[in-house]
């Protein structure tokens, strides 16, 4: 009997024929990216009814940001193939005809997701704005109606129009009234402004704001959690505040800085007031010591983990960005929890990576000694998951980390990856050329202080490339581990012109963008080496080259016999 079924049928756009084509050398294979053009913040990412979705800030029409701001989307089955869809919100109505700036998702009960946004208005004033999905039987949610009442929440007095902006995924307290918070500034004091509804629809601001810190100026995309203090899982973002088991995290992007600083703290709904661990400064817990901003977590219950994701910038010339006809990737997706010592945020790539592994290779205990390099061969080192730890003994002969040495950024770009210290720099070298003209160092120095030591995590993009006219700044971070009792472990994932690191079993993550002329695609070798005077030893070194993913796939809907 012939019967006619419907099928979908997935169709790689031209742009993504292949990762390593020469034309597109730096274009991904397992982190987001649009097909083309400008993409920046996730957006409202969410998992509703077997489908992750992924919204982002996005210029449709070109590689650089632009006055008219769109969201597009994406969905996905497993947060590693994703399926390209039309833009979701659009720059069309007085609240947001001069763009559709970020915002987050929240499942309202009765498994109704809602999206909260922030649109420029026709007087260019920053307003927030709600809109809902049209048809909750479209699987993919395509199409999105906004609220005809928006702004439902509009620019406070005395706030600067260009100041407000960003609501959070909303949560619901004891006293059943939902609360979000949105970024702001006054007079360079950082704000997270925090209103409350009973409905959804009438947002009253709270008299004080969640927090506020001086000299921080504006605060964008702000998210604020609760993680358990003693379980790796995640926590619903409506779990209540009187909940012993947890603490709350409130993350925000620090424009003037472009970067995402975290606070751990505790907060009491009734009071409206969040009492974080520590006070806010450049010192401050980073989700990511590289380049990672507007950044946004949400809540997966299929497998019971906060799944955090953020923009990575280009760091190439304009030009070149105008040529390559793209700009911004995401991170790879990572799992947040809170660390056992609750001081710090713990993050690891999401498991589902593993899907895309083909050739492990391994080895154990390998003595690097000082100056030595160990090739990893069997792997495709432009695309790859490489997990290294290191064992280091005579720990008494590290050097004294001198005083003016206590920012380990500056340890990072004063000490780059050829300066020879005792312990360090050990690490990787990755998207390195067979000579060794190009390479991206992911590396550690070991120091001792006050009897105590410093492992500092650096990452070297100095040499990784021979093009001029882009951003080759280093980077560099503590790792909070006492080597004399622990592993140094790295693990780095490599994608071409990715380069996003883990050191400590997730404690202390760097993320950087590169643009080998060599190293590109077979080309690329991958090393392990100690540039030290001191042996290293490691204890346990695994690779797999990881394959190409499925991305912006289209889909297009289709009949066909059978
Ligand atoms: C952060 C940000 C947000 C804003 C969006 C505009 O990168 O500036 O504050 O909503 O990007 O694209």
């Amino acid at each position: 009997m012939r019967k006619t079924v419907i099928f979908l049928l997935v169709v790689a756009l031209g742009l993504e024929s292949s990762s390593s084509d020469h034309h597109q050398p730096y274009r991904t294979a397992f982190h987001f990216q649009p097909p083309q053009n400008w993409m920046n913040d996730p957006n409202g990412p969410m998992y509703y009814n077997g489908v992750y979705h992924n919204f982002y800030q996005h210029n449709p029409k070109g590689p650089l940001f632009s006055n008219q701001m769109h969201w597009a989307h994406s969905v996905s089955y497993d947060l590693i193939n994703w399926i390209h869809l039309d833009l979701a919100i659009t720059p069309t109505e007085h609240f947001d005809i001069n763009s559709c700036w970020s915002g987050s998702a929240t499942i309202l009960p009765g498994n109704k997701p809602v999206m909260l946004y922030t649109g420029i208005d026709s007087q260019f004033r920053q307003v927030q704005n709600l809109a809902v999905p049209k048809d909750l039987s479209d699987p993919y949610l395509r199409e999105w109606v906004k609220y005809t009442g928006n702004p439902i929440i509009s620019l406070p007095d005395g706030i600067q129009p260009d100041d407000f902006r960003d609501p959070t995924t909303t949560w619901i307290a004891e006293d059943g009234k939902w609360r979000t918070i949105v970024g702001s500034q006054k007079d360079k004091t950082g704000i997270a402004f925090l209103y409350h509804s009973d409905d959804f629809i009438n947002w009253t601001r709270s008299d004080s704001p969640l927090h506020m810190v001086e000299d921080t100026g504006i605060w964008e995309c702000p998210d604020f959690f609760p993680v358990w203090i003693d379980s790796t899982n995640g926590v619903d973002t409506s779990v209540t505040a009187s909940n012993e088991h947890v603490m709350f995290v409130l993350k925000m992007g620090l424009l003037d800085h472009s970067k995402d600083y975290y606070l751990i703290g505790n907060y009491d709904y009734e009071k409206e007031l969040y009492v974080p661990q520590n006070d806010l400064t450049l010192s401050t817990l980073r989700y990511d010591y590289g380049k990672y901003y507007g950044s946004k977590s949400f809540f997966d219950p299929v497998k019971n983990r906060r799944i955090l994701m953020a923009w990575v910038n280009e760091s190439d010339s304009e030009a070149d960005t105008i040529a390559k006809g793209w700009a911004g990737i995401q991170s790879f997706p990572r799992s947040i929890w809170l660390d056992k010592d609750q001081k710090q945020l713990m993050q690891w790539p999401i498991e589902e990576i593993e899907m895309l592994f083909k050739n492990e290779v391994s080895s154990h205990n390998m003595k690097l000694e000082g100056g030595s390099l160990h090739e990893v061969q069997g792997i495709t080192a432009s695309q790859a998951d490489v997990r290294i730890a290191f064992n280091l003994t005579n720990l008494e002969e590290a050097e004294i980390l001198g005083e003016n040495w206590i920012d380990p950024q500056v340890v990072c770009s004063e000490k780059d990856a050829s300066y020879r210290g005792k312990f360090g720099a050990f690490g990787l070298l990755a998207l390195a050329s067979h000579d060794l003209t190009e390479q991206t160092a992911i590396f550690f120095r070991v120091f001792q202080n006050n009897g105590r030591f410093v492992v500092i995590m650096c990452s070297d993009q100095s040499r990784s490339s021979t093009k001029n006219g882009i951003d080759k700044m280093s980077f560099g971070a503590f790792v909070d581990i006492n080597p004399q009792q622990e592993e140094i472990s790295l693990r780095t994932l490599i994608d071409h012109s990715i380069v996003e690191s883990f050191g400590g079993g997730g404690k202390t993550c760097i993320t950087a963008r590169v643009y080998p002329t060599l190293a590109i695609g077979e080309e690329a070798r991958l090393f392990a080496f100690n540039n030290g005077t001191e042996s290293v030893v490691i204890s346990k070194l695994s690779a797999w080259s990881v394959k190409k993913a499925q991305m912006n796939v289209e889909e297009t809907i289709g009949c066909a016999d059978q």
